[in-house]
């Protein structure tokens, strides 16, 4: 049997660990084969028993015991969230293309929930002794994610660091897409890495090409089958589930009509983000 059939099979697992990450939001660690195996930006599809089936980023792999880390948005993150240690969930995956490493200075900007795929993508870029800056912008200071994390790639890798908090309750006062633009103006980078909501994500896309870096971003989209075959995910000529969620500059620009100013909504028709 090909690895595709077996990731596309659903594992129960336990849940090993639940750590709270800030308002709303915990990490869930569980052992599972396949999952410790994804790249970053990679996803897994999450099947809350009872309740629903979701999309969720692969955010730690580290030793085997594999994270993801949930915003509570709706029913199926709450459940989630509520779930206690030794509860069972259902995994497929992972799906997706990921981020790929290119270049030796990288500059990565992450957006609330969007910072979850990029601190497995941090920790891989310093490993390859990628030397790393990480812009985390979040809406106010009880949302900032994964700080003491950072810190401690930031003590053992060098990872610089800069929080950005929309209300000015923590780091810089501002949008992580300002300090962005003043960090790519100032130094070179090799590469652009992103995640967040999609307005963020076509402002950096912008300034990629107005700073000629190559950049990489995880796009997000409603997401029903992961195969490819129901259209709830479609951008421009592509599906997130299956030629995503990581775009590069040459596909961003080809979808770029599309690329923070429309999406599908869960009956699959075509509307405006606000
Ligand atoms: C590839 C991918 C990776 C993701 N990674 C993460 C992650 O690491 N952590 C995390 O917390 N969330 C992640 N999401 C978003 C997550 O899947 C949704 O928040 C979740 O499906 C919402 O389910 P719900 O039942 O709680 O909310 P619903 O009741 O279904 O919806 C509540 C609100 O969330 C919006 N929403 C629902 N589904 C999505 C979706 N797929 N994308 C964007 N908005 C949605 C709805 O429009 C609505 O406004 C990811 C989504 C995708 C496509
Ligand atoms: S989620 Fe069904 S086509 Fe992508």
């Amino acid at each position: 049997m090909g690895w595709h059939t077996k990731n596309n099979e659903v594992r129960i697992v336990k849940i090993d660990k639940v750590r709270i990450e800030a308002h709303n939001v915990k990490s869930i660690f569980f052992r599972d084969e396949l999952s410790a195996l994804a790249e970053p930006g990679q996803f897994l599809m999450v099947w809350i028993p009872g309740v629903d089936e979701i999309p969720l980023s692969v955010s730690s792999t580290l030793d085997g015991l594999v994270s993801v880390t949930v915003k509570e948005v709706g029913e199926a993150t709450h459940a989630l969230n509520n779930m206690a240690r030794g509860s069972l969930i259902g995994i497929r995956g992972p799906f997706g293309s990921h981020f790929k490493i290119s270049g030796k200075r990288a500059l990565v900007v992450g957006g609330g929930i969007g910072s979850a795929p990029l601190l497995l993508l941090i920790d891989k870029l310093l490993r390859n002794g990628v030397k790393t800056l990480f812009i985390e912008g979040a809406k106010t200071r009880s949302e900032i994610l994964f700080q003491d994390r950072l810190n401690l790639l930031r003590d053992e890798y060098g990872l610089e660091i800069i929080f950005t908090t929309d209300d000015g309750s923590y780091g810089v006062k501002g949008l992580a897409t300002d300090v962005a633009e003043r960090c790519l103006s100032e130094r070179r980078f090799d590469s652009l890495y992103a995640c967040g909501k999609e307005p963020m994500i076509r402002k950096l896309f912008l300034l990629s090409e107005k700073y000629a870096v190559p950049m990489q971003a995880s796009l997000e989209r409603i997401m029903r089958c992961a195969m490819g075959i129901c259209g709830s995910c479609v951008i421009g000529k592509y599906r997130v589930c299956r030629d995503g969620p990581v775009f590069d500059s040459k596909q961003l620009r080809e979808i770029i009509n599309e690329l923070g100013r429309f999406k599908r909504d869960f009956r699959g028709e075509k509307v405006p983000i606000k």
